[in-house]
């Protein structure tokens, strides 16, 4: 089966998209085939995210679901008078993970780890269904060590494998709390974490892309 990974986040805006676009850009760069996927995309005409994606994956597949309402994909799909098959999903992934063209398939949820995809299926289930290992991505905000823990709590619950934690600075710090929640989250998660994306990095560290590919390919 070909290997995966499950991109998720403390919330939403995070910089999911910003991660597995430099992740897919360093691994395309490392000779590496992968393929983009973001099963259920909300917000815009078009997916946005899968634009981006898609420009630096090798492969992508079209979200099976976008809903032009930027909401929680159970809100954006029932404002649309339509429902979310899970059943669909998982064959598209099912499917991917059948290519033997492929070294890794990164998929993006929306928002956090406990958003609803329907009414009660949330993309916790989603993941632990799949037993897909994830990787956190968090911003520097106030309040996101207490969302970051949470997220791998939540995760933990569930037997989800974590492959590792980064935190990514969408703008300069602008206060202590911002400038040191990288040393409290360090602390805190020891090993889990992995190391930071800079504001406006256009390239991920060697550090980072190492780490992950070690314990995505190697288990460890
Ligand atoms: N390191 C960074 N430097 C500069 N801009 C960033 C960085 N990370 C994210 N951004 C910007 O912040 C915004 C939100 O990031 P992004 O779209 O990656 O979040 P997301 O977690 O994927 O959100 P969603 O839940 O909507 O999928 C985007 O406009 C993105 O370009
Ligand atoms: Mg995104």
């Amino acid at each position: 089966m070909t290997k995966s990974v499950f991109v998720t986040g403390v919330s939403t805006g995070v910089g999911k998209t910003y991660f597995s676009y430099l992740f897919l850009k360093k691994l395309g760069q490392m000779g590496m085939k992968t393929l983009y996927f973001k099963p259920v995309e909300t917000g815009g005409d078009q997916p946005e995210d899968y634009t981006i994606c898609s420009g630096v994956a090798s492969y992508s597949h079209q979200p099976i679901y976008h809903f032009k309402n930027p909401l929680s994909p159970h809100l954006a799909a029932k404002m649309e008078r339509r429902k979310i098959n899970i059943h669909k999903i998982k064959e598209a992934v099912r499917k991917m993970r059948e290519r033997k063209d492929i070294d890794l398939i990164v998929i993006e949820g929306a928002g956090g780890i406990l958003v609803p995809l329907t009414e009660k299926y949330l993309y916790r289930d989603l993941i632990s269904d799949l037993k897909i290992p994830i990787v956190v991505i968090a911003s520097s905000y106030l309040g996101v060590i207490n969302h970051s823990l949470l997220t791998i709590e939540a995760a933990r619950k569930k037997g989800i494998q974590i492959k590792g934690f980064i935190l990514n600075f969408i703008r300069e710090p602008e206060n202590i709390a911002e400038q040191t929640n990288s040393q409290a989250l360090r602390r805190l998660l020891g090993k889990l974490y992995l190391g930071e994306i800079n504001s406006g990095e256009e390239i991920l560290s060697d550090k980072i892309t190492k780490k992950l590919i070690k314990r995505i390919f190697q288990n460890r």
